[in-house]
């Protein structure tokens, strides 16, 4: 895997495929780029696929005491300026949802496209933040183990494929607890991007798994009636994690959206 010495520390980065047409993959909370593996396969035979892990999430380095998605958005930003990309179509996944509202904020001439996956647009209630800083807490005491027993119900199906939630489980185990529990108050930080969403310009498709607890159908439903043109597809037979959970029919969904991308 790629590193990159940015913004002071080490940006860990898969970079796949030759071609013009450059896609962004940004992942879930407390995973890392590693849960692309296979959209990653099914994509770079026509397109540059670039997939980053976040500080403190799979191999990237230092993570501060919160890990905003501003910290995330200019790391991005900086990895993309590296690789000499400067127009791309970016899916996020939940986090990768909260990270792709800063960067078009910060940089909507960047994208191509957007692809909104299993995400929210609101930010925390005061009750999400203090639950985010016990789990932060928690988690520095008692490890990733605890965090995948806490987080797999949550991020899976009910009676989820036990080989998915092996897959999870081993995709967490490749953090550290001070890169989660920084994430986690960083996410805690994040503003409300609802106000953003009618200020989208770009061909935008959201996805989401039907059986989703943690940001259900009916908020992707609003999500994409509130940005001018998108389209939802709504994957069945999955959570959280739609495209581990279904990753044939979550590519039948992604892949054409971002196959007829302007370049
Ligand atoms: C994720 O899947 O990235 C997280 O569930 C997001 C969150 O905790 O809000």
């Amino acid at each position: 895997m790629p590193v990159a010495h940015l913004n002071g520390t080490e940006i860990h980065f898969r970079d796949a495929g030759s071609a013009k047409d450059a896609v962004l993959l940004l992942h879930a909370f407390p995973l890392n780029s590693g849960m692309w593996s296979r959209q990653i396969a099914a994509l770079e035979k026509r397109h540059r696929v670039v997939a980053i892990d976040y500080r403190g999430l799979g191999k990237s380095g230092v993570a501060p005491e919160a890990t905003t998605m501003d910290v995330i958005a200019e790391d991005v930003r900086a990895v993309l300026a590296h690789l000499r990309i400067e127009r791309v179509a970016v899916a996020g996944l939940s986090m990768g949802g909260y990270v792709s509202f800063e960067l078009y904020r910060r940089a909507p001439a960047l994208f191509r496209g957007l692809v909104l996956c299993d995400t929210k647009a609101a930010a925390d209630t005061e009750e999400g933040k203090a639950m985010r800083e016990q789990f932060a807490r928690t988690t520095l005491e008692k490890g990733l183990g605890w965090v995948s027993d806490e987080m797999i119900p949550k991020l899976l199906k009910p009676s989820p494929d036990p080989a998915v939630a092996k897959e999870v489980r081993h995709l967490i185990a490749a953090g550290t607890p001070a890169g989660v529990a920084a994430a986690q108050r960083g996410m805690a930080r994040r503003p409300d991007s609802t106000p953003t969403l009618a200020k989208i310009a770009c061909p935008t498709l959201v996805i989401v798994g039907e059986q989703d607890g943690l940001t259900p159908p009916a908020e992707s439903e609003k999500m994409a009636k509130a940005i001018p043109g998108a389209k939802l597809a709504r994957i069945p037979k999955a959570g959280h994690l739609a495209n581990l959970e279904n990753p044939d029919a979550f590519e039948a969904a992604m892949v054409p959206f971002l196959d007829k991308l302007p370049a």
